[in-house]
């Protein structure tokens, strides 16, 4: 399989070539492909590939199972990488005669379903925003984070579409920058007006220039409606809610995690300090000095006026709105 390599964009249009399961799992902890869908489709693939090179050995499932373990540590925050993985498993669980055949229907399937999910997503939630709106975003919740048009940016996209958005602005999301590497990459090569800003510059935007919409994706949204994403998403959501911005989340249905019932129960990922020493290719702190790198946090569900997922767009309580979404790891 091929991935485009996300860390050397906008630079260089890169395709690196991955021919078994643990390759696939280090381009993920690597950040080679990102974005809680797209991690997951990955690791689709990466059980393909891992079923080509086992699936006729003796003690093969012993080995698929070991290389979907691994795949599922890579990164432990967005479940999309376990719930595409729980797919997966089930087939090989299935023992068909044609696994090989299935297991790879299964993963291409995945890209196709959230392609047509993601227009979904795009016009539930553009039909929620005003037209003049300006819009706030963070992190890359585009098409580079999915297999179509993206989450929080198809939702952008439709509303450039139609009209209705005047300015987007996302601030660079430091350590990975992926707002100004990736996200101000996609919206103009769209011809989406895109304004980059230094994440501590998103408050004073938010009263100057009259933002009046956050828009941001999620790596996992608990039952109650706390929402795990990039980074700054919270820090964002506040500024949102004083502010008078209107706060949407926008995800798959896949990304709702029934099994967890508040935020505190979803693993934030910390990175390593690296990251922060040496982004920018600045040496920007001693060596020596602690750094602390979560590449998560929670917007508390208070802070969320909508959540739009192709089942539907959600709203405060969201346990109550929650109720009978089957979701989660194994939906
Ligand atoms: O660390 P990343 O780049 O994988 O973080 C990505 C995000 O936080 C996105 O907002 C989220 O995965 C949603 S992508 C549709």
């Amino acid at each position: 399989m091929y991935l485009l390599d996300q860390r050397r964009l906008p630079a260089a249009e890169t395709w690196l070539r991955l021919d078994s399961a643990p390759e696939v799992a280090e381009a993920i902890r690597n950040m080679v492909v990102r974005g809680a869908p797209a991690i997951g489709f990955a690791a689709a693939f990466g059980v393909v590939l891992s079923f080509q090179q086992h699936g006729s050995a003796a003690g093969w499932r012993n080995r698929v199972d070991s290389d979907i373990e691994m795949l599922a540590a890579a990164r432990p925050t967005a479940v999309n990488l376990a719930w595409s993985l729980a797919r997966m498993a089930k087939l090989l669980s299935a023992e068909s005669g044609k696994l090989a055949v299935s297991l790879l229907d299964e993963a291409q399937d995945q890209l196709v379903t959230d392609r047509e999910q993601n227009l979904q997503l795009g016009q539930a939630g553009a039909a929620l925003i005003e037209k003049g709106s300006k819009v706030m975003t963070h992190c890359n919740a585009g098409a580079l984070a999915t297999a179509g048009y993206g989450t929080a940016l198809a939702v952008v996209r439709v509303g450039h579409w139609q009209k209705k958005i005047e300015q987007v602005f996302v601030g660079e999301t430091r350590p990975w920058f992926q707002g100004s590497r990736l996200t101000a990459w996609e919206l103009a090569k769209d011809g989406i007006p895109v304004t980059v800003l230094a994440d501590s510059a998103a408050a004073q935007a938010m009263r100057e220039a009259g933002i009046n919409w956050l828009i941001v994706g999620a790596d996992r949204i608990a039952a109650n409606g706390d929402v795990a994403n990039k980074i700054g998403t919270y820090a964002l959501a506040v500024v949102a809610r004083y502010h008078g911005a209107k706060v949407m989340v926008v995800a798959p249905h896949a990304t709702v995690d029934m099994t967890v019932s508040d935020g505190s129960g979803i693993p934030i990922e910390e990175r390593s300090a690296d990251e922060i020493l040496a982004a920018a290719g600045i040496e920007s702190c001693l060596p020596e000095i602690t750094v602390a790198n979560p590449v998560f946090d929670i917007t508390p569900a208070a802070l969320i006026d909508f959540i739009v997922t192709e089942k539907g767009v959600f709203q405060a309580p969201f346990d109550k709105a929650f109720k009978g979404l089957k979701t989660g790891k194994t939906a």
